[in-house]
């Protein structure tokens, strides 16, 4: 029940004036039980893709994506409410003035009574160490800030699965060591894409993904060094990219 699993999935979309669909990603099947799953490769290999198939926002064109025993075509309001999303720019997110409203919003549908739910985001403030920031405008917030309570906000429901889309591309060195500390207290199954290769090697299994293929499916190291050859083997086939004698 607590894995994630892609069975013969595809994802097409159709393209202005061509009769042939765009593949965003191949056919693949994965059944991903670890707890901490990181996602890598190129910009447009088709990471985002793979990650929106988790809470249904992209359907797979044939087979099935099933997270925690929910179908995310049949059951798409059970695996939304099980499977946290957080965005890579936290302001397409955040949509109340303060973190505190954010938070509480995120509860309305949980906790009924509005004392209980000013309750519950205090407390999941406090964790998270957002409780100075959490009546500010969010406007006067620094990105890393941000981020922080788009994830408390999703986190404030206790999903079962978290899914992060490059969340620490906006972040300075202090606020993604910060990230990383949050992310590997979670108790959730965190399935994460990132450019972030220190971020990469903490997780415990790695996906590189590759003009919409996953070309390699295993330990982060690995994954990651795997990585690197695709991006120098790319660069090599640049007449600027050739590094230099
Ligand atoms: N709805 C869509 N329609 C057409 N092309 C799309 C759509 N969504 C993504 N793409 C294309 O699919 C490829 C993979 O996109 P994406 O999954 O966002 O890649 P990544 O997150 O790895 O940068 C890109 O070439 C992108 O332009
Ligand atoms: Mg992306």
């Amino acid at each position: 029940m607590n894995s994630i699993s892609f069975s013969r999935v595809s994802v097409r979309v159709a393209v202005d004036g061509s009769d042939t669909p765009k593949t965003l990603l191949h056919d693949f099947s994965l059944d991903l039980v670890e707890r901490r799953i990181g996602v890598i490769g190129a910009n447009g290999s088709g990471k985002s893709t793979l990650l929106r198939l988790l809470n249904g926002l992209v359907q797979p064109g044939g087979g099935t994506v099933v997270v925690h025993g929910d179908d995310t075509v049949t059951a798409v309001r059970r695996v939304r409410s099980n499977v946290g999303f957080v965005f890579t720019d936290p302001l397409s997110q955040l949509v109340m003035p303060t973190g505190r409203e954010d938070v509480e919003l995120s509860l309305r549908r949980s906790i009924k009574n509005s004392k209980e739910r000013a309750a519950r985001a205090e407390a999941v403030l406090g964790r998270f160490g957002l409780l100075d920031l959490a009546d500010q405008s969010i406007y006067e917030l620094s990105g890393g800030e941000r981020q922080l309570l788009a994830l408390a906000a999703v986190l404030a429901v206790n999903p079962k699965v978290l899914v992060l889309d490059e969340p620490s591309t906006l972040l300075d060195l202090r606020n993604r060591e910060l990230l990383r500390r949050t992310v590997a207290g979670l108790d959730q199954q965190v399935i994460m894409s990132t450019h972030d290769l220190d971020l990469a090697l903490d997780m415990d299994r790695v996906l590189v993904v590759e003009s919409g293929r996953i070309v390699f499916d295993g330990d982060a190291a690995a994954g990651v060094a795997r990585y690197r050859a695709l991006c120098a083997a790319a660069l090599d086939e640049l007449p600027m990219g050739k590094a230099p004698q």
